[in-house]
């Protein structure tokens, strides 16, 4: 298997002045770095998907605040606040749905606030080292989510996936097509279905993108082809990402998902939702407080085609993800564990 792990979805550059991403919109023609300076830069990056998958854009906001804390010109402990504070906020601005986001620019925050008594350069350092663990620790996550996952499937399976939860959506290996990299290393040999995933096509330029890379056997669907691969008994697992859980399980992802879920329970195929315990959201009771975010209708009607597919002026919503009530997930994967319903209890554990 090519090594999935030369490509670097985001890092902080050699000399630690910029944030460098692997620019996703260029994919799959184009393997092409960013380097990303200012706040504007960072929140493009991130409103554009050119960094994009809940955890990649936690990492590259946390790394962002750090770029941008080193630029405040502050004398004082409350100036170098005042000036953190707006940044994080208009980072938190980028995306509304996955909580990374939020999760990891708080935890910046917080470094900030329980260090008032320090110096700037003292708390500028410490927010790199946040930084750097909050990268570590979601790439340990992805390790261990694969591992759990793994223990439930079997040699061979047919597995469909649906937008990207891979290696490009986090700091390494992904959280749903790590149980594959596992797998392909130990010779597992899964036959995976990339769901295109309108309209972004996440699936298609990226999922189809790092797995064929990785030397994974992988077949490319529309998205209205899941229902024919399922009936034909080619899926005996479904596996997706999450942006946001809520404490009672359902979960936000991308568009389409919930589509897929209903899909794997009319035909009896177990639905397993990966994801770290960051994107748990203990202040979230269920998926109707989950904000949903919408983007822009020329994504749906001209993006990625060679001219207009849709005719001028007609209305066209554009949700970019979408809920998947509990009743229709089998289980939710963490790096400590395997949820179960009822998921209250299981999350809380
Ligand atoms: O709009 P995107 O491409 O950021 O949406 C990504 C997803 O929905 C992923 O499934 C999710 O973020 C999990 S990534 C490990």
């Amino acid at each position: 298997m090519n090594n999935i792990t030369d490509l670097k979805t985001v890092r902080l550059s050699d000399d630690s002045c910029a944030v460098v991403i692997l620019d996703q919109t260029r994919l799959p023609a184009e393997e092409s770095y960013l380097s990303l300076v200012t706040a504007e830069d960072i929140w493009d990056a991130i409103y554009k998907l050119k960094v994009r998958g809940a955890p990649a854009i936690g990492v590259a906001a946390a790394y962002g605040m750090y770029v941008c804390s080193r630029q405040i010109q502050a004398s004082s402990y409350s100036d170098f606040y005042t000036e953190f504070h707006r940044i994080k906020e208009y980072l938190a601005g980028a995306r509304p749905t996955a909580v990374n986001l939020v999760a990891a620019l708080n935890r910046m925050e917080e470094v900030v606030l329980d260090n008032s008594s320090e110096d700037v350069s003292t708390l500028v350092q410490l927010l790199h080292d946040e930084a750097q663990a909050i990268r570590t620790e979601d790439a340990a996550a992805c390790r261990r989510i694969g591992e759990h996952c793994l223990s439930l499937l079997r040699p061979g399976m047919g597995l469909l996936t649906h937008c990207n939860a891979g290696h490009l959506a986090v700091s390494e290996y992904g959280t749903a097509l790590a149980p594959i990299y596992l797998g392909e290393e130990r010779g597992h040999g899964f036959k995976v279905f990339a769901d295109e995933t309108r309209p972004l096509l996440q699936g298609a330029r990226l999922t189809a993108y790092e797995l064929q890379r990785a030397g994974v056997d992988v077949t490319l669907i529309c998205d209205n082809m899941a229902s024919a691969v399922m009936q034909k008994g080619w899926v005996q697992a479904v596996v997706v990402g999450c942006d946001r859980v809520a404490m009672n399980g359902d979960v936000a992802n991308k568009i389409g998902t919930s589509g897929v879920a209903v899909l794997a329970y009319h035909y009896g195929i177990p639905f397993y939702v990966l994801g770290p315990t960051s994107t748990v959201d203990k202040q979230c009771p269920d998926g109707k407080s989950i904000v949903i975010e919408e983007r822009d209708p020329d994504e749906v009607s001209e993006m990625w085609y060679a001219h207009r597919m849709a005719p001028r002026g007609v209305r066209i919503y554009n949700p970019a993800f979408d809920v998947t009530p509990y009743e229709l997930i089998t289980a939710i994967i963490t790096e400590k564990g395997i949820a179960y319903s009822p998921f209250e209890d299981s999350l809380r554990q």
